[in-house]
């Protein structure tokens, strides 16, 4: 039987939200036409969007419906700057690609980013921000999560730091959604992305939550969906799956959260035996689900390929990233050495993982780990 362990990639839709998408997916109407099929798929929508709301605790007018959590963090980033005469954007050393790549584009138009750096475990610390935040930074975008290592950053009192200086927080909140409370007012964010796909909603659907007091600007032009602020028909069946998905994972949050941290620590236990696993960022606070490791002697893809034979898919690094074989720009930023970051593998857990599923995954990684030391007392290392 295969064993998937790398929910923080993607997961599977829930069978309830396949089913409202589906049926969501018969219906013929536009939301935007006035007749009773136009209104009642424009319900479904409203629908979803309370529903998401509700999720992190805003009113539905400020939750935008965009194609994943890529868009919207490209989104916030565009709302953010398009207004403003250009000055500086910070952003956290350990963000994912699609916060990355958009604030480097910026540049182009005359901002200047700064990399805020993290500490040994991963965090942005307040003596950080001080110290790097300009008097001209206008924009700051710092995950709640990471995607990688799952460390929280304690977005809350940096927020309070950046609401001082008279900058716009977003923070990137597609990993920590579903996996651990998460409130947009308790945040201090003014921009929250959040994706459907992690939390047993569809691929291509996200949100982007945002601050009743920003001024918004349409990055998609066309016919005003959305509030005028990311035109094109409505991905119906992707935001009903996302609306139910979002009420389900509130429901069951508190639940699964206790269960991941057992699961963690059943998992996390059964490694201490080996001193040549290194667990990332053990000690700092974590999302339940992710542990990042690495086995002294064996390369990351080399692990992942010897325990996708077994049937147990993990991944090494980000998904995004893997297949190059970089180390993660993640692991450079908190001070791994690059040889250590070359083997690290990441595990992320679901709903549907059991205790006798990470008792399977220790028994291949002791495998793993016999089999390295054989290796190395034929070699003579
Ligand atoms: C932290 C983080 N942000 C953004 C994204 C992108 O979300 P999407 O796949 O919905 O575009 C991901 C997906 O891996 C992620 O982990």
């Amino acid at each position: 039987m295969q064993l998937y362990l790398d929910h923080n990639a993607s997961t599977p839709v829930d069978e309830r939200v396949a089913e409202a998408m589906l049926a969501s997916m018969a219906m013929p109407g536009n939301p935007s036409s006035t007749h009773g099929f136009g209104r009642e798929v424009r319900a479904r929508i409203d629908r979803a969007r309370q529903q998401v709301a509700d999720l992190v605790g805003v009113q539905p007018m400020q939750v935008y419906f965009t194609s994943g959590g890529t868009e919207a963090n490209n989104l916030a980033l565009h709302v953010a700057t398009q207004r403003q005469a250009a000055g500086r954007i910070a952003v956290s050393a350990i963000e994912h690609p699609s916060v990355l790549e958009p604030a480097a584009a910026l540049t182009v138009r005359g901002w200047q980013m700064d990399m805020l750096a993290v500490d040994s475990a991963g965090r942005v610390t307040g003596k950080t921000l001080e110290a790097q935040m300009r008097q001209n930074t206008r924009l700051v975008s710092i995950m709640s999560a990471n995607n990688e290592t799952g460390v929280v950053q304690n977005v809350a009192a940096l927020a309070k730091q950046i609401r001082a200086a008279g900058a716009v927080l977003h923070t990137d909140a597609v990993q920590m959604a579903g996996k651990m409370h998460l409130n947009f007012e308790a945040s201090g964010a003014h921009l929250m992305s959040l994706s459907a796909h992690k939390i047993y909603g569809p691929k291509g659907v996200g949100a982007l939550i945002v601050d009743k007091s920003l001024e918004l600007v349409p990055m998609l032009a066309g016919g005003g969906q959305e509030k005028g602020i990311r035109a094109g028909t409505e991905n119906v069946p992707g935001i009903v799956g996302f609306g139910l998905a979002a009420e389900l994972a509130a429901d069951g949050l508190a639940e699964h959260n206790a269960r991941q941290h057992r699961l963690r620590s059943r998992l996390e236990t059964g490694l201490a035996r080996y001193p040549e696993v290194k667990i990332f960022a053990r000690d700092a606070e974590r999302l339940p689900n992710t542990v990042q490791l690495a086995i002294a002697g064996i390369e990351g893809e080399t692990l992942l390929m010897q325990l996708d034979r077994v049937g147990i898919a993990v991944s090494s690094g980000s998904a995004c990233a893997s297949g190059s074989n970089e180390p993660s720009h993640v692991l450079l930023a908190m001070g791994v050495e690059p040889e250590l970051a070359r083997g690290a593998v990441r595990i992320s857990f679901g709903r549907e993982t059991g205790e006798q599923d990470i008792d399977r995954l220790l028994t291949a990684l002791g495998e793993q780990i016999q089999w390295i030391q054989k290796a190395g007392q034929v070699a003579g290392w």
